[in-house]
């Protein structure tokens, strides 16, 4: 007996992760129309925090795409992320208002104190540091986001005394 896409949308993958199954609601949801790729995407990144290899194959499987297309148009988007994130994500804005107002010394500073190279998540798996372009934000220059909260006309000392709050908090937890 074969089973159709529709039918296996919504049934547990077979590697056991449920989270499978919310993408594919959002795939039912657009009819597996391949210019909902990139909206996709998004919903994948949001289940599972990063596109894995697996992911990717299994999005583009569902779309009928090439993986390699997929691969493609994820990276040329700065939005996705390709690795598992820390516990915590420093996003710095290293947009130009953000850059003449010291930017890149918080990221050198973080980048530093964490031992944590931007792009990358530390070794500890605790802290992902990025950098992003123009968050739009520009009056709030430099603007750092801080496990989802924007932070605005802070200097290095004290986002890696933000940075280092939110990790004792967890500790504490
Ligand atoms: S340049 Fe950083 S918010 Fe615009």
């Amino acid at each position: 007996m074969t089973t159709t896409r529709d039918e296996a949308a919504g049934e547990l993958h077979p590697s056991g992760d449920d989270r499978f199954a919310l993408v594919d609601k959002h795939l039912k949801r657009v009819r597996y129309e391949q210019d909902q790729l990139i909206e996709t995407l998004h919903v994948a990144q949001d289940v599972f925090g990063y596109l894995s290899d697996d992911v990717l194959i299994y999005v583009a499987r569902a779309l009928m795409l090439p993986p390699s297309m997929v691969y493609g148009v994820a990276t040329f988007y700065q939005l996705f992320t390709f690795e598992a994130p820390g516990d915590h994500a420093c996003t710095v804005c290293t947009g130009t208002a953000c850059y003449v107002k010291g930017a890149d010394d918080i990221v050198q500073s973080v980048r530093e104190a964490h031992d944590v190279a931007a792009g990358a998540t530390s070794e500890d798996g605790r802290l992902t540091l990025k950098t992003a372009r123009c968050l739009g934000s520009c009056g709030l220059a430099p603007v750092v986001v801080l496990d989802g909260t924007v932070h605005g006309h802070l200097d290095a000392a004290e986002v890696l005394a933000l940075v280092q709050q939110a990790l004792e908090e967890e500790e504490a937890d």
